[in-house]
């Protein structure tokens, strides 16, 4: 399909669906959020509201990072912190889609039900796209973002309409679509990063402390193999912990797991053969993160992995 067209198609249909009301969006600076962003706004002008919410599972300097970005290409982005309601909904939950489902839960009924509540909004704008919907229906993972496939009618459930303008595309197609737009590269060549964000990298509670160590995790993965042209790099943290040593005395402590993959649109995924050398300097980088004793290696492909943890 031509990409040009699918965006005026999006636009018309956009402007139609919302006539004279107001919708909104969250922002999470990835590539399909920051593409309906564009589209909103083309369509709605200022009856377009888009907010980046701050749930506590982003990484280092993420929500003040994506709002600039926005301001500079002149779109408002208003920053909302929910971190205390993710912690608190995401406390003592060890199952991975008990802790999916808290998120969806915080985000659509909580946070933002009361940002659409205060606006007068009646529609909320969604950057799904098909794969999303694939995975979802084919039973592998509940996706965030996936609320009509699953049965569930938000405009009952939380009073607001939902459209998903990408839902017929995949990454590839998205990230046309925002070469088009004239996305910046940043956005448009950035690495997949999943809604629930370091939630998805976190085996067991998601606790502050246990973010703030895949944080400094996931940075120093981030900075090592920015240029391994990967499709995708990440660190997670398991649910358990291992004997080791430090300054003479025994610990008991945290086990870190680096994944680096390549893939086309993450339905398939194999294991990038990365040197020793950066294995190890990612290991010794790892394991001076406070608690952290054990630094793993993933080379299991999708299937049968997935790419996240949870
Ligand atoms: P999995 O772990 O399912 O990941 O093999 C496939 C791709 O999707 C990303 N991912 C998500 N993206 N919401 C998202 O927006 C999610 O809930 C989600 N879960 C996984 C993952 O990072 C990978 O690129």
């Amino acid at each position: 399909m031509n990409h040009q067209q699918f965006i005026e198609e999006q636009i018309a249909y956009i402007r139609e669906t919302v006539g004279e009301e107001i919708a909104v969006n969250a922002l999470s600076g990835g590539v399909d959020s920051s593409v309906v962003t564009v589209l909103g706004h083309r369509a709605l002008g200022n009856r377009f509201k888009t907010f980046f919410i701050d749930n506590a599972l982003m990484r280092e300097g993420e929500p003040e990072r994506v709002v600039r970005m926005f301001a500079n290409m002149g779109i408002f982005v208003g920053l909302v912190n929910a971190r205390a309601e993710f912690l608190g909904n995401l406390k003592g939950l060890t199952d991975p889609e008990e802790k999916r489902n808290a998120i969806t839960d915080t985000f659509y009924a909580k946070v933002f039900a009361k940002i659409v509540r205060d606006l007068g909004a009646r529609f909320l704008l969604h950057g799904t796209i098909l794969t999303d919907i694939e995975e979802t229906v084919a039973g592998i993972k509940r996706q965030h973002n996936i609320l009509a496939q699953l049965g569930i009618d938000p405009e009952q459930e939380y009073g607001y309409q939902v459209l998903e303008p990408l839902k017929t595309l995949r990454k590839d197609g998205v990230r046309q679509v925002a070469r088009i737009l004239e996305l910046p590269s940043k956005i448009t060549e950035r690495i997949p990063f999943p809604g629930p964000a370091l939630a998805t990298r976190i085996v067991g509670e998601v606790t502050a402390e246990r973010l703030d160590t895949i944080r400094e995790a996931t940075k120093i993965v981030e900075e090592e193999l920015r240029d391994s042209s990967a499709f995708q790099y990440l660190a997670v943290l398991l649910n358990d912990k291992a004997t080791g040593i430090r300054n003479n005395e025994r610990e008991f402590g945290h086990i870190v797991v680096v994944r680096c993959i390549d893939s086309v649109d993450a339905r398939t995924a194999t294991p990038v053969e990365l040197s020793w050398d950066k294995l190890h300097r990612l290991c010794e980088r790892i394991t001076h993160i406070k608690g952290v004793n054990r630094c793993l290696y993933d080379l299991t492909p999708k299937p049968p992995a997935t790419v996240e943890y949870i």
